[in-house]
């Protein structure tokens, strides 16, 4: 499977769905797939629960990931144990990680390649573009700010945010209702808690948050202004441990 982070485009998805189609042709694995760590689809979990539900046992993931952080490997295999014990009922196939391609010989021959590609490269007009662009102002009145600090990062903090990104596309959350937006921070303080996001205007603190926390955030706090209970944590002057 390539693994790519993130697609914000049509355009993104096209272009792995070409790679995939690449790497099929090659003739080195049974079958090919490609995936989005956070932002994109077909997520990492949607393409596993296919290939499991195919009967397929053991799962290859080629990261093209640059830099590939050293949490990356933690945060997918701690990802791939939650979504075993949540489903336990699907034989989640056993997930290899391929070195990062920073890592391999071939890559010398990739920058070479690259360099000589673009010898004779053009400066893009829309880059030669002076006048100011202006912007509009967005109305949204929520804010969700998703951690990214370390802690976060290495428990999933990644595909929270993916899954939100995901989930606010298909629902319009943009600009239903309050309308919401999201952006990723460093450091939100209660590292212990992780992964933690904070809703805006009431800067709920949420910790322990997975998928399905995501899920149960968005139906009750971002559609419906109720806090999600159990999965807030208050300003209390105490040490708080995750429930
Ligand atoms: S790293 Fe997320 S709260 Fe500190």
């Amino acid at each position: 499977m390539l693994l790519a982070k993130a697609a914000i485009t049509g355009t993104a998805s096209a272009e792995m769905q070409v790679l995939s189609q690449r790497l099929a042709a090659s003739g080195v694995a049974q079958t090919t797939r490609f995936a989005f760590s956070e932002q994109g689809s077909p997520s990492l979990r949607e393409v596993l629960r296919t290939l499991a539900d195919d009967g397929f046992e053991d799962v290859l993931l080629l990261p093209l990931l640059l830099p590939m952080e050293p949490g990356f490997r933690v945060w997918i295999a701690r990802s791939v144990e939650r979504w075993r014990a949540t489903e336990p009922q699907r034989p989640w196939p056993a997930v290899r990680i391929a070195p990062s391609p920073a890592e391999t010989d071939a890559m010398d021959a990739l920058l070479r390649e690259l360099i000589e590609a673009a010898r004779d490269a053009q400066v893009p007009p829309e880059m030669r573009q002076s006048v100011p662009q202006g912007s509009v102002v967005p109305p949204q009145k929520r804010r969700v700010l998703v951690c990214q600090g370390g802690p976060c990062n290495d428990a999933g903090a990644a595909l929270i945010w993916g899954h939100l990104r995901n989930e606010q596309k298909r629902l319009n959350l943009r600009t239903g209702g309050d309308g919401v937006m999201s952006c990723k921070t460093t450091c939100l303080g209660p590292c212990n808690l992780a992964p933690v996001l904070q809703v805006f205007p009431e800067g709920t603190y949420y910790g322990g948050v997975d998928e399905a926390g995501v899920d149960r955030i968005i139906a009750r706090h971002l559609c419906r202004g109720e806090v999600a209970e159990e999965l807030a944590y208050l300003p209390l002057a105490s040490r708080q441990v995750l429930r």
